[in-house]
């Protein structure tokens, strides 16, 4: 069975949305929407803008409309909306109360055990008068960075004002999250964003700010990101604002990844049997400062969307796993990589001869 490579849909689907006098010849405003990062400028500031994760958007709009919000825990990777999420649910919920009803802490401000004790506690006993339903809120983004000892503090806070106050916690991996705490909130889960959802929110920026562009640019730009929308759009205007123009190579000048083409090559070398070749070209990143681990990186993504056997290409990703973990370890050799290439070949022989 064959796998589809997916790349190729995405250029004919931008290449479906753009007019072709657009596309070739943007002019873009040489200052235009330069002083504000556009991660900020472009923010959602309804729930019901956040792009993607439909169940988990769909629960907090639930909540946003009915009030009387849980505690929550909104835990996943970095970049898809959950600090986003929370302040528009909090907006939302209070509307013009939110400065008074609302304490922000993220985890550039103290928060260890006497914060807790004191700045948290205090709000939580503060008196302010709310529509029925709603509840005071206190943000607590980037839980995970929390010690321990400064959540045990938080979990009796929680249950004794939880008539009047309600809290939102954002993280990364939820299990940073003392479990007594766990079982005192709702779980929202959020995933990485797909290709689909981050070209859409890019097509809306290019649109706003005249952005000059070709197609494999934004698909260079979401292809480096990686389902972290936060990563795309610092990407589009770093590159927008650096080169004047989103193609591909200005991209990847940016970002300072591995050419994917270049290690696409690679991976189409071992497929055809030059051993010789594809370690060519492995030494080639070398010796343009790659790590092994940028190097790794792409070409799990690489090989993930490449047009092989289904066969081949499980094992290819195991073996590829595999190297990532001894790099990981500490192993990230040339011989190491070299030897990665080896045991691909000897995939692809193994394959042919069966
Ligand atoms: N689901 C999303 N929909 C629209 N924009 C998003 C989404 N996720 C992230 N962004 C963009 O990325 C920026 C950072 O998102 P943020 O919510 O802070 O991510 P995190 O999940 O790391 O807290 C936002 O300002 C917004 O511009
Ligand atoms: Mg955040």
């Amino acid at each position: 069975m064959m796998v589809k490579s997916k790349s190729l849909d995405i250029v004919s689907y931008i290449h479906c949305l753009t007019t072709t006098s657009r596309r070739h010849h943007v002019v873009s405003s040489i200052l235009g929407g330069r002083e504000i990062p556009w991660v900020e400028k472009f923010r959602p500031t309804k729930v019901s803008d956040i792009v993607g994760n439909e169940d988990a958007v769909a629960r907090l709009q639930v909540i946003a409309r009915d009030g009387n919000m849980p505690n929550l825990i909104l835990a996943g990777p970095p970049g898809t909306g959950k600090t986003t999420s929370i302040l528009a649910l909090a907006h939302e919920l209070l509307g013009p109360n939110y400065k008074e009803a609302v304490l922000e802490l993220n985890a550039s401000d103290d928060r260890g055990i006497d914060v807790v004790r004191n700045k948290i506690k205090m709000f939580a006993q503060k008196k302010v008068t709310l529509p029925p339903g709603r509840h005071k809120i206190i943000i607590l983004d980037e839980a995970d960075s929390m010690t321990s000892g400064a959540q045990q503090a938080l979990r009796r806070t929680m249950e004794i004002y939880s008539n009047s106050t309600r809290f939102a916690l954002a993280c990364n991996t939820s299990s940073k999250i003392i479990e007594p705490i766990q079982s005192r909130c709702a779980l929202v889960r959020f995933a990485r964003l797909s290709d689909q959802e981050i070209l859409g929110r890019l097509m809306a920026v290019v649109a706003a700010e005249k952005v000059a562009y070709v197609p494999e640019g934004l698909e260079a730009i979401i292809f480096t990101a990686d389902g972290d929308m936060r990563q795309a759009l610092n990407n589009l205007q770093a590159t927008h604002s650096g080169f004047g123009f989103v193609n591909q190579e200005n991209v990847f000048k940016v970002c300072d990844q591995p050419h994917p083409l270049h290690v696409k090559n690679m991976v189409k070398n071992v497929l055809e049997g030059k051993f010789d070749d594809a370690c060519a070209g492995l030494k080639a990143l070398y010796d343009l400062g790659y790590s092994p681990t940028d190097i790794i990186t792409t070409l799990f993504r690489i090989i993930k969307n490449y047009d092989m056997a289904e066969y081949v290409k499980l094992e290819f990703l195991k073996e590829t796993g595999f190297a990532h973990m001894r790099i990981c370890d500490g192993v990230g050799s040339y011989l190491q990589m070299c030897g990665l290439l080896a045991k691909l070949s000897l995939v692809r022989e193994t394959a042919k001869a069966a």
